[in-house]
């Protein structure tokens, strides 16, 4: 079945085609006017959508050497995002189902994000998986196909936005995550320390970090750009460590899967190729194309929902919260 996903939650505009499990298109768009503000600012994040959904569109559709007439379903993302954002591509999916007379389907962000898993691979049941992105820091427990249990979540800040909010006070650019971890790969670990965050049984907490960072980077004004990002980078993955493996032991689960913008950092998926080996557990990290924003992830979702439950109404909305274990088992998404 071929599928075309779109997502627009929140500053990347993308298309992924699919036919089956078979990528045909994956063309991402990511706004760098957001930069200048050091954090992505929601009016210009729908209005960048809307200039480039239709050429994006095109650029997918060439690039999978296929017209509009041949896709069979269209899936979107519907939430959790920025409404502005998320409304621009929901309305431009269910115009082309409409029109071309196809059946149109919403996927939740964060589902989206764990097919990323299912792209290069069959997975098997339960797994549990490390959702790390700018958005959300969640372990999730996977028990079955659209069956979920969040173990637990980050009770202020997520991971991503503590690496965009430290090296915006840094002075790198926006998105930081890919500029801390260039940075910490001049660094020399252990030079600079910070505290890993203790929130508590399977929760995460980045504020408090982010906290430390910007009192040693304002106390210590000839401080080594390097260093403090390594020093950053290492606690922060070391709470991801510990708070994963305190949830593998109490769920027993022999497979772990790290889905996310933040699971493209390179120490980050060392570390837990380290913790999975100790841990005796099967780790699986999508390919860095696949682990930030995507819109094949959403094709991906969108198809395998589709199969189990049907299409979504015509009438759905667009949701800034939804929590991934309310969309009820056995249920269509909406
Ligand atoms: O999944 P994603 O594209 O969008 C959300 O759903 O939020 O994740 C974006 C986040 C940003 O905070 C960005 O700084 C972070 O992922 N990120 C990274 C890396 N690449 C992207 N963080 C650390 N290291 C990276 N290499
Ligand atoms: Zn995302």
């Amino acid at each position: 079945m071929i599928t075309l996903g779109i997502e627009t939650s929140c500053d990347e505009t993308a298309v992924g085609i699919i036919d089956e499990n078979r990528i045909l298109a994956n063309v991402v768009s990511s706004q760098i006017i957001h930069s200048k503000f050091g954090g992505v600012v929601p009016e210009l994040a729908a209005r960048n959508h809307i200039k480039v959904i239709v050429p994006l569109l095109k650029v997918a559709l060439e690039t999978a050497q296929i017209k509009l007439e041949n896709v069979e379903l269209f899936s979107v993302t519907y939430g959790p995002g920025l409404i502005g954002a998320l409304l621009v591509g929901l309305s431009f999916t269910k115009s082309l189902a409409i029109a071309l007379e196809k059946p149109f389907i919403g996927i939740n962000h964060l589902e989206g994000h764990i097919y990323a898993l299912h792209i290069q691979q069959q997975m098997h049941y339960p797994y549990l998986v490390l959702l790390v992105s700018g958005g959300h820091t969640e372990v999730i427990l996977v028990k079955d196909e659209f069956d979920y249990k969040t173990i637990g979540k980050t009770v202020d800040d997520a991971c991503g936005e503590a690496f965009d909010k430290v090296a915006k006070l840094m002075k790198l650019p926006y998105p930081g995550g890919p500029y801390i971890e260039k940075a910490a790969k001049k660094g020399r670990i252990g030079t600079v320390k910070f505290p890993v965050p203790k929130p508590g049984a399977y929760n995460f907490s980045y504020a408090g970090l982010k906290t430390a960072v910007l009192y040693y980077v304002r106390d210590n004004p000839g401080y080594d750009r390097g260093d403090v990002a390594a020093g950053f980078q290492e606690a922060a993955i070391e709470h991801l460590i510990q708070v994963v493996d305190r949830a593998l032991t109490a769920t027993g689960t022999e497979r772990l899967g790290i889905v996310g913008g933040v699971s493209a950092n390179k120490r980050l998926r060392e570390r837990f190729t380290q913790l999975a080996e100790k841990r005796k557990v099967k780790l699986h990290i999508p390919q860095f194309q696949h682990c930030t924003d995507n819109g094949v992830m959403i094709a991906l979702a969108g198809a395998a929902r589709f199969k189990k439950f049907g299409p979504s109404e015509l009438s759905l909305d667009a949701l800034a919260r939804q929590r991934l274990d309310k969309i009820s088992v056995g249920q269509p998404c909406c």
